[in-house]
């Protein structure tokens, strides 16, 4: 709705086609002013996808798939993709666009902040409690304890340690740190360029330090 409102306000040149995914037409927030303006703006188009429809609802019905959002937008060649919404719908969405050929490039996310529960991610070290402390040593600065459940840049930051931020969902890299040493767990929605993965450099804001580690900032 931001987006559409600043299209609106600052008259950009610009197409929105909003496709919004819901389980029942209850759900769609600002259901009623989306209408509206899609009437009265011709930039604008809106599409209801209900996956759980009253018997009465006519419009579409399922999931945003690849064959859902072609089938709505028709060639996706040069058009730009912003998924928001509930991570689960992005691990659902971003293969399904990855189906139609959109380039990563072209697909922009929603940022949700850091995991609330790492320890229920892929990947997470078996039995390992969230409040185990372990120590962080700053390169040339010092060391501060942390529970390993808490996302390293909140650490830092309740240490007195700043990093550049931005996102703090691991999508825009600006606070990468590097490990020196030590174990640190990066969610899949860490953005990690794989020379990132290769130099040690990790996302602060999605990382957790899963022993005592040494990073430099
Ligand atoms: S603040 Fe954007 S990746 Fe961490």
């Amino acid at each position: 709705m931001s987006m559409i409102r600043d299209i609106i306000n600052k008259k950009r040149p610009l197409n929105f086609h909003l496709i919004y995914g819901s389980r029942s037409t209850d759900d769609i927030i600002f259901r009623q002013q989306l209408k509206t303006l899609a009437k009265q703006h011709d930039f604008l188009t809106v599409d209801e996808v209900i996956s759980e429809p009253d018997a009465d609802y006519t419009g579409h019905t399922g999931y945003l798939s690849a064959e859902m959002i072609q089938r709505l937008t028709g060639d996706v060649d040069g058009k730009m993709f912003y998924l928001c919404g509930p991570n689960a719908m992005y691990d659902f969405c971003k293969p399904e666009l990855e189906k139609l050929g959109v380039p990563g490039r072209r697909v922009r996310i929603e940022a949700n902040g850091p995991p609330p529960a790492p320890q229920k991610l892929t990947g997470w070290p078996q039995g390992l409690e969230t409040s185990k402390e372990v120590t962080v040593t700053v390169r040339g600065r010092g060391q501060f304890k942390m529970p390993v459940g808490e996302p390293l840049l909140n650490a830092m930051e309740r240490n007195g340690y700043q990093a550049e931020n931005a996102c703090r969902s691991g999508e825009c890299s600006l606070c990468r740190v590097k490990v020196l040493s030590g174990d640190v767990f990066n969610p899949p929605q860490s953005h990690l360029r794989s020379s990132d993965r290769t130099f040690g450099w990790t996302h602060a804001c999605v990382a957790f330090a899963l022993s005592d580690i040494e990073i430099l900032i």
